[in-house]
């Protein structure tokens, strides 16, 4: 049988990843998943009060795992929510467990058979993460992923800003040669 499958296709957007109507958005929360500033705040006041409600019974989430909420307000039908490493100079697994957030991120995705996904920059912000490194990662293990992935066809890299945009593609097409 021809292997019919699309092949993963990563783009970069600089957008507000709470206005993006796609299968899931994910958003880059605390070990608690009860909210805080950044795009967890965003998405936490753009998917209204049901999201903060429902978050309480998940039972909190670890460094570098993810949980899968419904988008309630939001455009999204999904949230994936999933926490980052604080960045303490990079002697104590951050790499590793940011990738496990995107890997982890993804595989929820697959599992719940969605074609399209959105990551904003994890760690890039309040948890101090050195922005080249992390796209580095987020783009290397997106691409990693592509040859397991069925039903996940369209990954989006959300930038907030030109800075990260410019980065991001930057990164995308060292990483494509
Ligand atoms: N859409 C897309 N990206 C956004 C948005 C948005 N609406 N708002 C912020 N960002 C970007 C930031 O510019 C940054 O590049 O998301 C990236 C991640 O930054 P943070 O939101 O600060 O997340 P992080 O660094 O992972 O820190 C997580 O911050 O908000 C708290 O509860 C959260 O404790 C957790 C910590």
């Amino acid at each position: 049988m021809t292997n019919t499958r699309k092949p993963l296709e990563l783009q970069i957007i600089e957008a507000d990843i709470t206005h993006l109507q796609l299968d899931a958005i994910v958003n880059a929360a605390n070990h608690s998943l009860l909210g805080g500033g950044g795009v967890d705040g965003a998405i936490h006041r753009a998917a209204g009060p049901e999201l903060l409600a429902h978050c309480k019974t998940l039972g909190g989430c670890a460094t570098g795992q993810a949980k899968l909420t419904p988008g309630f307000r939001l455009p999204a039908r999904f949230i994936i929510h999933t926490v980052g490493p604080v960045w303490h100079g990079g002697h104590q697994q951050e790499p590793e467990l940011l990738a496990s957030c995107y890997r982890q991120s993804l595989q929820l995705a697959e599992q719940q058979g969605l074609h399209s996904i959105a990551f904003p920059a994890i760690s890039c912000g309040v948890y101090g993460y050195p922005l080249e490194q992390a796209a580095r990662i987020a783009v290397t293990t997106i691409h990693a992923f592509s040859r397991q992935a069925h039903s996940l066809r369209q990954v989006y890299l959300v930038a907030f800003d030109d800075r990260m945009r410019t980065l991001l593609e930057k990164t995308l097409s060292e990483h494509a040669r």
